[in-house]
């Protein structure tokens, strides 16, 4: 087997990997040639190739106007669809947080003042308020890393769950790909370990998959997931308004969005790209296209993503074996150097590469996109300070009159 894996490394250009085989004990030594054997070596393929966008135009989105005229009949046929036991919630909780710098899964974090106040306790709260008004569990599917799985289950277990019922609380772990350095080599994380980190958070559907979750999904005719980033915690989980409006509108998909603060603001909008839905990065926009406006007035891109997806499980089945775009993203990344001396860069150092939840939304037929409201849905944890950090969140919180 040895033989085999040297020659496909060398083959690639990395036989770099094994250089300090020798010093490994022989269990050692099996562990790496079995991780190497299963290596997804595809992201060598990746380096330097650059996704090409089709023709971009603008989408409609469902306003909040809009909304809160129809929002007695959404909300009920999102409750009506929730007791059914329809709709399941999918927590993606498997990234590295690396920009909030907590050494711990992003979830444990405490964001409380006066009390302790965890993310995952306060989206679990969200969760709750709907269980409150449904009388329904929702079956709350958790997706986390190789690096943070142990931490999350047993933190979550000490924690009672926040009050959830735990047979409702169903973990999975994601899959890992290599990182790769600026010389296109990938790295030793130690000397007989290759480093990997999470394949990012478009991969949630094949690991739930391969997790065996399906049979839950099936077994319990669950026809619709909610998917939602950890690190919102104004996060509205299974919003019976935004399910009935999906429902209502016979789309395939949904996503929340937000009105742009500014044509500037740095986010992902939502517009049709070669007639399919899809999401356009701010640094893909022309100015043109940023400064755009529809005869009302609005940004003709007006409506930033913000990690809330509503999928039709039928659908999923019929695209997951669909391969999404990589993305790359240039991190500090801990590793062996050429002497065998373990580095703790100050700076990025190589690549980790992802796919994205919201490159799903292309392979749909359609998605609504379902405008919230900003200030009360959308206080996103990434930084320490500043944009988007946990100062920002706390003042949304109590803004919205969160106990904090
Ligand atoms: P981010 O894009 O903010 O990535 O994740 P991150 O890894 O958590 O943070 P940084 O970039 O290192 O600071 C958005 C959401 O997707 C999840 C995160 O947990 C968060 O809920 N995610 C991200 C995964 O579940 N898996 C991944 O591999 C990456």
């Amino acid at each position: 087997m040895k033989n085999v894996i040297s020659e496909k490394l060398s083959m690639l250009d990395q036989t770099h990997l094994l250089k300090y085989i020798k010093e490994l004990s022989e269990v050692q030594q099996n562990k790496l040639i079995n991780q190497i054997e299963n290596l997804d070596f595809s992201v060598l393929d990746e380096v330097g190739t650059e996704e090409k966008r089709g023709h971009i135009e603008p989408l409609y989105a469902m306003t909040l106007k809009e909304i809160d005229e129809n929002k007695k009949r959404y909300t009920d046929i999102g409750v009506q669809a929730i007791k059914e036991g329809k709709v399941g919630a999918v927590l993606l909780a498997g990234g590295q947080g690396s920009r909030l710098g907590f050494d711990k899964p992003k979830g444990m974090f405490d964001i409380g003042v006066n009390k302790n106040l965890y993310i995952f306790e306060c989206l679990i709260n969200n969760l709750l308020d709907v269980v409150k008004q449904t009388g329904a569990w929702i079956p709350l599917f958790i997706m986390t890393s190789e690096q943070n799985d142990r931490d999350t289950r047993e933190f979550l277990e000490k924690h009672n769950y926040f009050g959830y019922s735990s047979d409702n609380v169903i973990f999975f772990v994601q899959e890992q790909l290599p990182t790769v350095d600026t010389n296109g080599k990938l790295m030793l994380a130690d000397k007989g370990v290759v480093s990997t980190a999470p394949n990012g958070n478009g991969g949630w559907y094949a690991s739930l998959v391969r997790s065996g979750v399906l049979k839950i999904l099936k077994d319990n005719k669950i026809e619709w997931l909610n998917v939602f980033a950890v690190d919102n915690v104004l996060q509205r989980i299974a919003d019976p308004c935004f399910i009935g409006a999906v429902i209502d509108s016979d789309m395939e998909s949904g996503a929340k969005v937000v009105a742009k603060a500014d044509p500037q603001e740095r986010v992902g909008v939502m517009c049709l790209e070669d007639g399919k839905p899809s999401i356009v990065e701010y640094y893909e926009m022309t100015p043109e296209m940023i400064e755009r406006r529809e005869p009302d007035g609005t940004l003709s891109y007006n409506y930033g993503v913000i990690l809330n997806y509503l999928f039709k499980i039928k659908n999923l089945n019929s695209i997951i074996d669909a391969r999404l775009p990589l993305h790359k993203a240039f991190k500090k990344i801990q590793c062996i150097d050429e002497n065998g001396v373990m580095v703790f860069p100050d700076e990025p150092n190589a690549y980790k590469y992802e796919t994205l939840a919201l490159d799903m939304v292309k392979l749909q037929k359609n998605c609504l996109a379902y405008e919230v409201e900003r200030n009360k849905e959308f206080a996103p944890v990434k930084n320490k300070t500043g944009v988007d950090s946990v100062d920002t969140a706390r003042e949304l919180l109590m803004a919205n009159g969160v106990d904090i």
